[in-house]
């Protein structure tokens, strides 16, 4: 199912990048291209542009390959650098030659076959017994519809898709074919990637000139490794990661006085924070994006979508604020069950009252954030308690009454201020900033601690300037906290030699990381990356005509309901002051196993995707989101792939046959009163699809709620965790992980607020913790 997977990137070039191109020569054909052999599944894919124009506008081709294993049953370059509002090349073989396909996509759907591009197959286009190469010449290609195109003299990041399942139909150009199993980006200097006129005619004539003794008329560019004279500046404490763990933890440390760097890899978001990035009806205005709660959905159909990781599978956020810029900012004050011994919380972790207290001081939550009080577009609440109350749901000011989870609905809850994204950068970082011992560094990637044993000396960044080969320095009792997420903190653990051995030796065998690990004797072998919990999520989609479906969010960057625009500007009101959800549920179920679950509701006007044999109106669609959360026991693994990038081994959805039968049971649930509620149809499964057959069919992605917690799991010892009570990583005597990796337990509900809730608690014990500076 084409539901929404990550699939875009930065457009910038940056070394963060897990591949970066360079220039070889294909001795086939003595074409020199400018790509990469991305390791994972040992694909190619390279370019080379015929000179740059001395006056006029630059020629619109180039010359491409993509050289697949037999095993790579599709492959595709997309050209902006990401899968939305870019034209994607797709090519497999079908026999012993290559079927080609220029395809657009304007969603996370099955992209359509595009006119414009001229396409033609140079002679050492082959098909063998271990692989297949396509070799291309691609006029009027270099830019598309919707205005993207290729900056071909400057830098860029092109990606990549390919998959293991042949397309539908090989021999039709214009075939369906199931989603990617893989995707992946690498930045390319284009300015570089440039032939002689001589050589790029004679290659797009299918010529094998230039040779591979020819000299590239643009060569490599040459790394001037600078050898710094740089001094850096020691930290008593740097913070990895700008997200909500990070954020608390920096602002709190800050306060007792001691010296904070905190190192974000992304840039600004909003307005506040350096941000700019703005549809252009906010012209004018001191709002980004990310500011504006309703452009939340736009964050899924943007074509130039750079606030996502480009170098982990799944959605994460890297900018300042991390997943809390990025996200719906659906806000739940933790029940007392998130931080229970029962579910993993070592038990000096249990009494979190005081420190939610703290949070709710900071950061108080609003289910009506609209700055007139009023609720908009409400229609989906109204037409989903029907559904709710004959069940014996009743409903509740859902933060009023963390504990009450079973039978309530409420209006959804969010930490928005003043009708704008408030979240931790509006709250904990406004006050950080403020200090003169608190320090942020923006662009910067942290790869790895450097450390001696079990003593952590600084930090490994990208950047030369900051410090000596860009390493930054602890003080002599100085602490590294890791902060960057779910994905993010377990990759810098793997690249530190701390993990299990067969995710270092991945390390190890990297060009770059490989020699910046400690020698073995000194790997701490920990479970990192195991006991990783997500809700499972299925959509369920309806129709009502009482519903305003809002275009399916599909204009609010480019074409908002100009009244609703208007509104929001001179007030901060209206349906722009909230993100898309309207209403959310929670019940509790005994599994086949005894055990309770939750399952948890959100319901919103509009849908991801559709899927029916029958005519309906778009204009009433609404979709409730079922997951599951605490109480569940399927658990997966996340890790790296052999280009470094992070992501799910096993991914963590229904692993355990005892959720999926309750997860089946709220959903029926939910479906049951239908009929009693007049005009309501059920449009996604419909009557032709069993909700068994959909939930069995659903693929295993799309049940991602982005919830990930657990990777660097709290408790009692290192064989069974990776962080103990004081969040401290085993092995270690001066490294901690605060974010959402260490939760040993899905908490009840869109996990932000317990986050929160941990990291108040978190920075608090390391501060209590001796030893420190
Ligand atoms: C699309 C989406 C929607 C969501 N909706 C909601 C919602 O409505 N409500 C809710 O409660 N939760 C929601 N979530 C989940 C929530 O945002 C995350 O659980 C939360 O942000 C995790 O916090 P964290 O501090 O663990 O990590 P993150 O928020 O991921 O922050 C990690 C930070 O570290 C930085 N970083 C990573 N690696 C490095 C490195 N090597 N060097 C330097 N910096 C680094 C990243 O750039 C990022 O800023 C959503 C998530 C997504 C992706
Ligand atoms: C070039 O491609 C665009 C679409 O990207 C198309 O509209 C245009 O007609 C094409 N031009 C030529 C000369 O084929
Ligand atoms: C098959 O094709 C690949 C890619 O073009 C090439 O590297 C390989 O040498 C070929 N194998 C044979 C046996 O010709
Ligand atoms: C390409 O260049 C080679 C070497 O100069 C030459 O032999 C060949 O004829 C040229 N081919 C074309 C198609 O121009
Ligand atoms: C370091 O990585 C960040 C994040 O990708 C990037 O923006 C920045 O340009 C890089 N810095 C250097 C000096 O390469
Ligand atoms: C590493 O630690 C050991 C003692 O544990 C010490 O002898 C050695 O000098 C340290 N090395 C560095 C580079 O700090
Ligand atoms: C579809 O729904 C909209 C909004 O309710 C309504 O105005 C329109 O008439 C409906 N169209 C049809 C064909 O029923
Ligand atoms: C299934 O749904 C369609 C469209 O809503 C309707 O026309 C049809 O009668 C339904 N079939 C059954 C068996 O309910």
């Amino acid at each position: 199912m084409w539901l929404r997977s990550s699939f875009s990137v930065l457009a910038l070039v940056g070394s963060a990048l897990a591949q970066t191109a360079s220039t070889y020569i294909d001795t086939a054909n003595g074409i020199h291209f400018t790509g990469v052999t991305e390791p994972v599944h040992g694909v190619t894919y390279g370019l080379v542009f015929p000179p740059l124009a001395t006056s006029g506008s630059n020629p619109n081709e180039f010359i491409g390959e993509i050289v697949a294993p037999i095993a790579t049953r599709w492959a595709a370059f997309a050209l902006g650098g990401a899968m939305l509002q870019n034209l994607l090349l797709v090519a497999w073989p079908n026999g012993g030659s290559i079927v080609r396909s220029p395809r657009f996509a304007t969603g996370y759907v099955q992209p359509t076959p595009y006119t414009g591009p001229i396409i033609t197959n140079l002679p050492s286009t082959t098909v063998n017994a271990t692989h297949w190469k396509w070799v291309f010449r691609c006029q009027n290609c270099t830019s598309w519809s919707g205005g993207g195109s290729i900056p071909v003299d400057a830098g860029g990041v092109l990606a990549w898709a390919m998959s293991t399942t042949a397309v539908n139909t090989p021999a039709d150009p214009n075939s369906d074919f199931a989603e990617h199993t893989d995707f992946g980006f690498f930045g390319i200097n284009f300015a570089n990637a440039h032939a002689s006129a001589t050589d790029y005619t004679n290659w797009s004539a299918g010529g094998t000139g230039g040779g591979p003794t020819g000299t590239p008329t643009s060569s490599t560019p040459t790394s001037t490794t600078p050898t710094p004279t740089v001094s850096a500046t020691p930290y008593d404490y740097i913070v990895v990661g700008a997200g909500p763990g990070g954020l608390v933890t920096a602002d709190r440390l800050s306060e007792a006085g001691k010296k904070v760097l905190l190192i974000e890899r992304g840039g600004p978001s909003t307005w506040e924070t350096g941000g700019r990035y703005q549809p252009a009806w906010l012209n004018g205005q001191q709002l980004t994006k990310f500011d504006v709660p309703g452009l939340f959905e736009s964050m899924f159909n943007d074509g130039n979508p750079f606030w996502w990781c480009k170098d982990v599978s799944v959605f994460a956020g890297c900018l300042i604020g991390g997943g809390t810029s990025i996200n719906g900012a659906l806000y739940w004050y933790p029940p007392d069950s998130d931080f229970s011994n029962g579910f993993g919380w070592p038990v000096s972790w249990g009494n979190h009252a005081p420190y939610t207290a703290k949070l709710k001081a900071r950061l108080p939550s609003t289910d009506a954030p609209s700055t007139d009080g009023k609720r908009y577009l409400e229609q989906s609440f109204s037409v989903a308690e029907q559904l709710l109350k004959p069940q014996g749901y009743r409903q509740v000011t859902i933060n009023d009454v963390p504990n009450q989870k079973d039978h309530v609905y409420g209006y959804s809850a969010y930490n928005f201020i003043g009708g704008q994204r408030g979240g931790p950068v509006a709250s904990y970082l406004r006050t950080a900033k403020a200090r003169p011992n608190f320090k942020l560094l923006q662009y910067t990637l942290v790869t790895n601690v450097i450390r001696n044993g079990s003593q952590i000396l600084g930090v490994q960044t990208n950047d030369t300037s900051v410090g000596p080969n860009g390493v930054i320095p602890l003080t002599p009792k100085g602490r590294v906290i890791l902060s960057a997420g779910s994905f993010g903190s377990p990759r810098i653990l793997f690249q530190s030699g701390i993990g299990p051995s067969d995710m270092i030796n991945i390390v190890k065998a990297d060009a770059t990381q490989g020699p910046r690990l400690p020698p073995q004797s000194d790997w701490i072998n920990l479970p990192v990356g195991y006991n990783v919990q997500d809700n499972p999520s299925v959509n369920l989609v309806f129709t009502h005509p009482s519903i305003d479906a809002y275009e399916n969010w599909a204009n609010i960057m480019s074409n908002p309901r100009s009244a609703d625009a208007s509104q929001y500007i001179k007030s901060r009101s209206g349906v722009f002051a909230q993100a898309s959800p309207r209403m959310n549920f929670w019940r509790a179920y005994s599994g086949p196993d005894q055990r309770t679950r939750w399952s948890q509701g959100t319901v919103r006007p509009g849908a991801a995707s559709v899927t029916t044999s029958y005519p309906y109106n778009a204009s009433q669609i609404f979709t409730i989101t079922t997951y599951l959360s605490t109480g569940i026991t399927s658990r997966g693994r996340i890790g790296i792939d052999a280009a470094l990038r992070a992501r799910p081994l096993v991914d963590p959805w229904l692993q355990d046959p005892n959720d999926k039968p309750v997860l089946l049971q709220a959903l029926g649930d939910i479906v049951a009163g239908i009929k009693s509620v007049p005009g309501l149809t059920m449009i996604t499964p419909d009557n032709t699809t069993t909700l068994l057959d959909y939930v069995n069919n659903y693929g295993a992605s799309s049940m991602n709620s982005n919830h990930w917690v657990g990777s660097c799991i709290i408790g009692a010892s290192k064989d069974v965790a990776v962080v103990d009570a004081n969040t401290k990583v085993f092995g270690t005597n001066n490294l901690f992980v605060v974010d959402a990796s260490i939760i040993p337990h899905l908490p009840m509900g869109n996990p932000t607020g317990m986050i929160l809730s941990t990291a108040e608690q978190g920075v608090a014990k390391i501060l209590a913790l001796a030893g420190g500076p």
